[in-house]
């Protein structure tokens, strides 16, 4: 069965949407006349976003803001709700990762990770709240399989996914009645991300043995997150809160594939 999306007028945001996966959900939805907000910090990304989101021909809005701090999440809302309306769609994907091992990391940097991740979610989600339509938003939150499962070198971005994993399920829970529903996706490997390049594949060997652990045998694509995330965002997910849902080849059933080499 084909299905065609058609988001025409709805408002979707995307913290963390100038770059990789999140800039991909972005596109996915601007492609099919969303109108779209990509929120992070540097200006040169949110430049670059825009202009690529813009060659679809729909409504684009960019905006600097740091998820660590609420001022700026809740200037950057107070843009995007101003120019678009009520949310329909929330994405928040801003995150920050590096391999290291936990007798070396400083208190800072165990908690960069927590408060882009974990508290950023919160914050984003938190102040967005207001501006979320209801009945019908979907929230959607980026997360990781090392929020389920622990990976050597990652004690930060572990716990700060297991948090954000959490957050998911309680505010699906407390915002289910206002029929919001709040979802999180769960990428494997992704294409020639940051993700990949940083924890992953640094090299076309390592890159090549990850592939071989994933059943479906290779890394995902931009568009299969996207196709996941407007799948969330769409009616035909719509008794569906509170999940955290693998995208990834089958690949998290192997918790080797996070070990470095
Ligand atoms: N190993 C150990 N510690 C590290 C580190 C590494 N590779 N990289 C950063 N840190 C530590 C720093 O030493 C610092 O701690 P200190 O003050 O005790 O020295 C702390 O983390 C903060 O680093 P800083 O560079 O000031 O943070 P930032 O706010 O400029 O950047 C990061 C945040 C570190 C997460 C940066 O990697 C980033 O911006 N990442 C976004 C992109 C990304 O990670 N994408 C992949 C997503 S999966
Ligand atoms: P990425 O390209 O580095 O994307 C991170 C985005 O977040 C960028 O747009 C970045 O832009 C923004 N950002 C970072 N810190 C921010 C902050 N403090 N405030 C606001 N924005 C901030 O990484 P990616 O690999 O595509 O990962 C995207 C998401 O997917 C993350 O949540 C990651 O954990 C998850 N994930 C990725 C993979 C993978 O294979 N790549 C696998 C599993 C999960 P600025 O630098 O301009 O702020």
């Amino acid at each position: 069965m084909r299905i065609e999306l058609d988001f025409s007028g709805r408002h979707v945001m995307v913290f963390g949407g100038t770059t990789g996966i999140n800039l991909g959900i972005a596109d996915c939805f601007a492609q099919r006349r969303g109108r779209v907000t990509v929120v992070s910090r540097k200006q040169d990304n949110v430049d670059a976003a825009t202009a690529q989101l813009s060659k679809h021909g729909g409504e684009v809005l960019g905006v600097v803001a740091d998820v660590r701090d609420p001022a700026t999440v809740e200037a950057a809302v107070a843009a995007s709700v101003a120019r678009f309306g009520p949310i329909d769609v929330l994405v928040s994907g801003a995150a920050g990762n590096f391999l290291a091992e936990a007798k070396n990391l400083s208190p800072n940097g165990f908690g960069v990770v927590v408060d882009i991740d974990l508290k950023g979610t919160f914050h984003v989600m938190r102040l967005a709240y207001p501006h979320l339509a209801r009945p019908g938003a979907s929230v959607i939150n980026i997360t990781a399989p090392q929020g389920q499962k622990p990976a050597r070198l990652q004690v930060h971005a572990c716990a700060a996914k297991a948090g954000v994993d959490q957050v998911t399920r309680v505010l699906a829970q407390e915002w289910g009645p206002d029929g919001i529903r709040v979802n999180a996706i769960s990428p494997g490997p992704i294409g020639d991300t940051e993700g990949v390049r940083r924890l992953v594949a640094s090299t076309p060997d390592a890159k090549r043995r990850a592939e071989a652990r994933i059943p479906l045998g290779r890394f995902g694509e931009l568009d299969d997150i996207g196709n996941l995330a407007m799948f969330l965002a769409s009616p035909y997910s719509g008794y569906i809160s509170g999940a955290i849902i693998p995208c990834d080849g089958g690949g998290s059933m192997d918790v080797e594939r996070y070990q470095p080499e």
